[in-house]
């Protein structure tokens, strides 16, 4: 496979105002105080949402003229360029002089070994390589798994495949999707695919699953915003804006946007789902308003922003967006925030209160609070609990959820840092001896059988319940080089690299440290593979952050600061 780096990147003036206006450097996070050099890339990378939201109503043309206008202020080394292209196909480069580790190699053998082809072009990576185990779906190609490999291919400077994937992906979106006689969304992206040969005809063929052959039978509601922010990855990564712009791609984001900010019946602005739509998709008691999908949505909306074009579809879209970012960033950052001091205020909430002076909104009994929590919270620090809605908290952490809500900064700088000293401080619950719980802690006995409906896969310290990803390895590394805290990722990557070659590369670890390849785990788990090797990339060199983290809007600061009271 012959890839020509330069075919896709555009020199600046070509660039269009929407990316000028999204490009920054992140590698200067750790060269520079934090806050100085926050602010600098401020300066670039983000107008303040309700900035916008003038732009765009009444009058979004002067859009491009106030980006002009801020263009003149702009110094020359806040000027993002694409992030430094390497050219070695096989073996990856070391820029900083960092001597690899001898993992590195083989795992680039092994992430190369689990592409899938499509008509002669590498089109994504299968899900596990390993046939000493059933297959079901991990012959597939997933969305949400293809995430990591993608970044790892793009941080070495082959984009060519993240390109095929999200054409190919999108070609899957415009499929008539039904579950038994019911249709679902135009916009529905689907968890995963295959690439089917047919020996007799010698030909090639797709086939998706949109949820209709999954076990549950759930959509996955994760895989479009994976897809979109991808899509922002490839785009802020080899800085051709010719494929978000391409008209199939703009539509394939507003279809996704259209089934997510469609008008309901809901007064929250978090989405409602069914269990198991996300990477966690399986009955784990995560219906509701999972923490794992606020936060991509979160992101996603922030993506869309930066790739949509001010045409008069795109323009719609977007003042739908900023209206919905500053509902759900308020939402999110107020009722979903867990700390010390929120916590003891939940503890002594009192009920049935009525009315819009209520402290408790949604009428949580404190008997509900579970024991665990008390001790888990430590003095500083804290987190996005995995779920809030009616006479319901779930109290759990979930990792993901958390990393993406620091990448999207859906947290706060205060918050964020929270979540940081939360893992360093319960480093043993969440870390152990295989990074990272999925989510903490686990359901036993008789809550686990009422809430996952008696499912042996996911027992106490296992799979989805409590067990320990390897691939959330790269979200980690990544929320530790934006909160300026890489000594964090490079703990957790020694630890991973204690093991996770000579065992294969698992799906994930089971017990309460996590000690256990676990019971059902695949070998040669791509996104396990992937996932160390974007963490790594991305503590050598921390520019490759810029594609996956988005800074903070200042405007959107909740007025409601209750839940901060321990960063005064
Ligand atoms: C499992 C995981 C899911 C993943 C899939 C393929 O079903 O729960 O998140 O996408 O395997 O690896």
């Amino acid at each position: 496979m012959d890839v020509n780096h330069n075919k896709n990147m555009k020199n600046e003036d070509m660039l269009s105002p929407l990316a000028e206006y999204e490009e920054c450097d992140f590698s200067k996070l750790l060269e520079k105080p934090r806050l100085l050099s926050i602010e600098r890339q401020r300066s670039l990378e983000e107008r303040s949402l309700s900035e916008l939201s003038i732009g765009i109503s009444p009058c979004l043309s002067s859009r491009a003229n106030d980006l002009n206008s801020l263009r003149i202020f702009e110094q020359p080394d806040f000027i993002c360029s694409p992030v430094g292209r390497r050219s070695g196909i096989n073996t990856p480069r070391s820029q900083t002089g960092f001597d690899p580790h001898p993992m590195v190699a083989e795992a680039w053998e092994a992430l190369r070994r689990s592409l899938v082809y499509f008509r002669g072009q590498p089109v994504g990576t299968i899900a596990a390589l390993d046939n000493s185990e059933e297959n079901l779906n991990y012959d597939q190609v997933f969305v949400r798994d293809f995430f990591p490999s993608g970044l790892a291919f793009l941080m070495n400077g082959e984009p060519e495949i993240v390109k095929n994937f999200i054409l190919k992906t999108l070609r899957l979106q415009s499929w008539e999707k039904k579950i038994d006689r019911f249709q679902l969304g135009e916009g529905v992206m689907p968890a995963s695919f295959k690439v089917l040969h047919d020996p007799v005809r010698n030909n090639e063929t797709l086939i998706a699953d949109f949820g209709e052959s999954a076990i549950g039978r759930v959509a996955p509601v994760d895989s479009g915003f994976w897809w979109i922010i991808l899509l922002r990855a490839y785009t802020k990564s080899t800085g051709d804006t010719s494929l978000a712009e391409l008209p199939e791609c703009q539509k394939g984001m507003r279809l996704i946007l259209s089934l997510c900010l469609s008008e309901g019946f809901d007064t929250f602005p978090t989405l409602l789902c069914a269990d198991g739509c996300c990477m966690i998709d399986r009955r784990m008691g995560v219906y509701g308003y999972p923490i794992e999908i606020q936060a991509l949505f979160f992101m996603a909306l922030r993506c869309a922003l930066l790739l949509l074009k001010q045409d008069d579809e795109g323009k719609e879209f977007m003042e739908r967006i900023v209206k919905r970012l500053h509902a759900l960033s308020y939402h999110m950052r107020s009722y979903f925030w867990l700390d010390l001091k929120q916590l003891n205020d939940i503890y002594r909430f009192k009920t049935e209160e009525y009315s819009h002076t209520a402290v408790n909104k949604f009428n949580v009994m404190p008997d509900s609070l579970p024991e665990w929590v008390f001790d888990f919270m430590p003095v500083r620090g804290g987190y996005f609990i995995g779920n809030v809605s009616p006479a319901r908290m779930d109290f759990r952490w979930f990792c993901l959820g958390n990393c993406i809500a620091i990448l999207s900064s859906l947290a706060t700088p205060e918050q964020a840092t929270a979540i940081m000293d939360l893992i360093e401080s319960r480093w043993e619950e969440l870390v152990g001896e295989m990074p990272l719980k999925v989510c903490y802690p686990a359901m036993e006995t008789h809550e686990w059988r009422i809430i996952t409906g008696c499912d042996p896969k996911n027992t106490r310290w296992s799979y989805h319940n409590g067990g320990s990803w390897p691939v959330l390895l790269w979200l980690l590394a990544a929320a530790c080089v934006k909160t300026g805290r890489p000594q964090i990722a490079r703990r957790a990557i020694e630890i991973a690299e204690t093991r996770l070659l000579k065992d294969h590369w698992p799906e994930y670890y089971d017990g309460k440290l996590g000690r256990y390849i676990g019971k059902q785990s695949r070998k040669s788990q791509t996104w396990s593979i992937a996932g160390y090797l974007v963490a790594k990339m991305m503590l050598e060199d921390p520019s490759h952050l810029g594609m996956v983290a988005i800074e903070e809007d200042k405007q959107m600061k909740p007025l409601l600061r209750r839940s901060n009271s321990w960063t005064l």
